[in-house]
């Protein structure tokens, strides 16, 4: 069963997030003295990233042990409006205690979302050496209207692979209709622990939908986020969370 925090208002949303991966930090740096978190894109989480940029929160987090990894990107230059990279660096990433050295983003100039793809996987596999698959302590994932999850769409061949870290895919309904690069389920899955961010009354169906298990991932894809052996929480706000009366 997934743990939810059930939050006010996407800014108490925000606050909650902040804490809680910063309290994941903390205890994977203490365990372990590294700390590896992957952002999700789109726009729910970037209040969050600013308050973790803040000097006090920042501060929480030894980030010369940390490293950020991109859970799945758009096939457009780092530089473009659309770039859950450039989301990041225009918030989280305008710490000063952040290293640049120390994100690894998708490489989109490259000429097709699939060399992407394998150089991203080649990024991660050089990260993760003689690894069967990467066990990130923290992967923060959105909520898309139609179910979708990184850039895995509803019925798209995306879904169904498993042989590689990460793939690509055709643009899914949601906007912007551009190529995608995303991690696929197994390394979504071998997660030590998984973030959903979650706000908003439209996204209330699919909560709903979710959290009472329908688990047909073709149809909803963030249904095929069950991690092995790790967490799943669901920070989500009360609009989100009203059809699930949670
Ligand atoms: C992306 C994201 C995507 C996003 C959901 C929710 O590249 O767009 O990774 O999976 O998390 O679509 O997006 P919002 O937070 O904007 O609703």
């Amino acid at each position: 069963m997934a743990n939810i925090i059930s939050c006010k208002d996407p800014a108490d949303l925000a606050l909650r997030a902040a804490d809680f991966i910063l309290a994941t930090g903390r205890s994977a740096l203490q365990q372990r003295g590294q700390f590896t978190l992957v952002l999700t894109g789109g726009s729910t989480p970037k209040e969050t990233y600013k308050l973790l940029a803040q000097p006090e929160r920042a501060s929480q987090l030894d980030w010369s042990k940390t490293y950020l990894f991109i859970g799945d990107e758009r096939f457009v230059p780092a530089d473009d409006e659309r770039s859950n990279f450039r989301l990041a660096q225009q918030s989280l990433l305008t710490s000063p205690l952040i290293r640049s050295n120390h994100v690894l983003a998708v490489p989109t100039d490259t000429a097709s979302a699939e060399q992407s793809a394998q150089r991203y996987a080649k990024m991660l596999h050089d990260f993760f050496p003689g690894e069967a698959l990467p066990h990130f302590d923290l992967i923060l994932l959105g909520l898309g209207e139609d179910g979708h999850v990184a850039s895995l769409f509803p019925g798209a061949p995306a879904l169904a692979v498993t042989d590689v870290w990460v793939t690509w895919s055709p643009p899914g309904t949601l906007p912007p209709p551009v190529d995608r690069i995303t991690m696929t389920y197994p390394v979504l899955n071998a997660a030590r622990q998984i973030a959903f961010l979650v706000a908003g009354l439209r996204k209330a169906p699919v909560v709903k939908a979710i959290l009472q298990g329908k688990h047909n991932r073709e149809i909803y894809p963030a249904s095929g986020i069950q991690p092995a052996a790790g967490e799943v929480t669901w920070i989500a706000d009360q609009a989100s969370l009203l059809e699930s009366r949670l």
